[in-house]
């Protein structure tokens, strides 16, 4: 069966948008050229669980944001040997692109997994999960959409969990994600594996 999310690889866009160049104000139905629920990951690492989810939601748009290069180009080539259509890469920081350029209620689900914990307190600001990052996930979340988070660094889960429910209502999921019992990323596979225990939650505007 045709399937309208891939193409051939020489017609296929350039997965990868460049903040600096992006058509102001942002429309995510002008990027993608269709109108589609959007889903937002942060930290995408190589891109497993982002890559994993727009092939089998192809109903569905994509954009996986990821600063480190180390990562981003593997993530990027995975993407460009599957030709995805509804999947859009930026290499950044994803609180400064959401805070800057995302507009009001254009997001139905945000993915945030094992975050860098940084743990010292002096480190505070490198952190993912702080007010300003909050703040702006509750204005671009559409009314009936989530962030979905996921650690296994205890310390940080402390840290995080008041910040997060000064913006967003959260409710612990108890157990594994039904859709991923293995794990929905390379960390959440690999810890769970090593039987750490792992926290994980979903937070509602
Ligand atoms: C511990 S890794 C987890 C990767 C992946 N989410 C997983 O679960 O396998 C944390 C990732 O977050 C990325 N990261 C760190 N700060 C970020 C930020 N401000 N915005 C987006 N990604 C960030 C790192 O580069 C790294 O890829």
């Amino acid at each position: 069966m045709p399937d309208a999310t891939r193409t051939n690889a020489a017609d296929a866009p350039d997965p990868q948008l460049v903040p600096g160049r992006l058509p102001l104000p942002l429309d995510w139905s002008e990027i993608f050229g269709r109108r589609a629920p959007l889903a937002v990951e942060i930290g995408s690492g190589g891109g497993r669980f982002i890559i994993g989810e727009a092939e089998r939601k192809p109903d569905w748009n994509f954009v996986g944001i990821e600063p480190s290069g180390e990562y981003f180009y593997v993530m990027k080539e995975r993407v460009a040997k599957r030709s995805l259509a509804n999947l859009k890469l930026v290499r950044t920081d994803a609180v400064d692109l959401i805070a800057s350029v995302f507009p009001d209620a254009c997001v139905d689900h945000y993915h945030l997994y094992f975050p860098d914990p940084w743990p010292k307190k002096r480190h505070r600001k490198r952190r993912v999960i702080r007010p300003e990052f909050v703040a702006h996930v509750r204005r671009t979340l559409k009314p009936d959409g989530a962030l979905y988070y996921a650690t296994d660094h205890f310390d940080a889960l402390e840290d995080a969990l008041p910040v997060l429910r000064e913006g967003l209502r959260v409710e612990e999921q108890s157990g594994p994600w039904p859709d991923a019992p293995e794990g929905r990323t390379n960390f959440e596979i690999k810890y769970i594996r090593q039987g750490r225990p792992i926290y994980r939650f979903v937070c509602r505007p």
